[in-house]
């Protein structure tokens, strides 16, 4: 017999919908012990995977204009200084660091309970519009692409890891690539919501302080 999902609760509840995600992709205490073994392995390589990530958001004048116009917010400079944004200015550091703490967190996360729930929606909320004055704004097509990337870096740094053997490269890898499928699908919920329907938000906490994890 199919088993039953309220379509509603998927949309205002994310305890349910991570179950739902979950049970579809199989991913299971093993897929979080896989990461948590993963992370070791990666953890002095990610700050190489930091300036991976901007270095390609750099390459592109659509996705570092978001960097160039933010800039006039961050602290200490002033419009003139924007025009020598480099991927070593303060505002650029401060987002490899970001990018490094959620990486850090989502790999060495045991439990998976409601308040890490809130924090991979949180990160999707706030590249959207809805998340008040710490919105960003920033088009998904960006965030897919961002996504996409720091995939392949993860999976290429598994791939080169010659102390692993088969049976375990081939566990992380399946457990990075669910990872980052119910990641992407915790930016998609409120993109398709700020698309769709404002009132069916999925409940995080009012965020009135200044973004302090986002990537882009
Ligand atoms: C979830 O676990 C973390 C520790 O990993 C803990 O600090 C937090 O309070 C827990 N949250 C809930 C809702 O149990």
């Amino acid at each position: 017999m199919a088993e039953h999902v309220d379509a509603n609760r998927l949309n205002s509840d994310l305890r349910c919908r991570f179950e739902y995600l979950s049970k579809f992709l199989n991913f299971t205490s093993d897929d979080i012990a896989m990461l948590n073994t993963f992370a070791p392995i990666v953890f002095p390589i990610i700050p190489v995977i930091a300036d991976s990530i901007y270095r390609k958001l750099f390459s592109f004048d659509i996705t570092k204009h978001y960097f160039v116009v933010r800039n006039e917010d961050f602290e200490g400079s002033s419009p003139k200084t924007n025009c020598g944004l480099t991927l070593e200015s303060p505002q650029m550091e401060l987002r490899k660091d970001m990018l490094s703490m959620y990486l850090k967190r989502v790999l060495t996360q045991r439990d998976w309970n409601d308040t890490f729930l809130q924090f991979l929606s949180h990160i999707g909320k706030i590249h959207t519009n809805l998340a008040g004055s710490a919105s960003i704004n920033v088009d998904y097509t960006h965030i897919n692409a961002l996504l996409g990337y720091l995939e392949h870096l993860l999976i290429d740094v598994l791939c080169n890891a010659d102390k692993v053997d088969e049976k375990s490269k081939r566990g992380m890898l399946m457990a990075i690539n669910k990872l980052f499928w119910i990641q992407n699908d915790f930016f998609t919920m409120h993109y398709l919501i700020s698309v769709n329907d404002k009132s069916k938000s999925v409940k995080t906490p009012p965020s009135t302080k200044k973004p302090k994890c986002c990537w882009i």
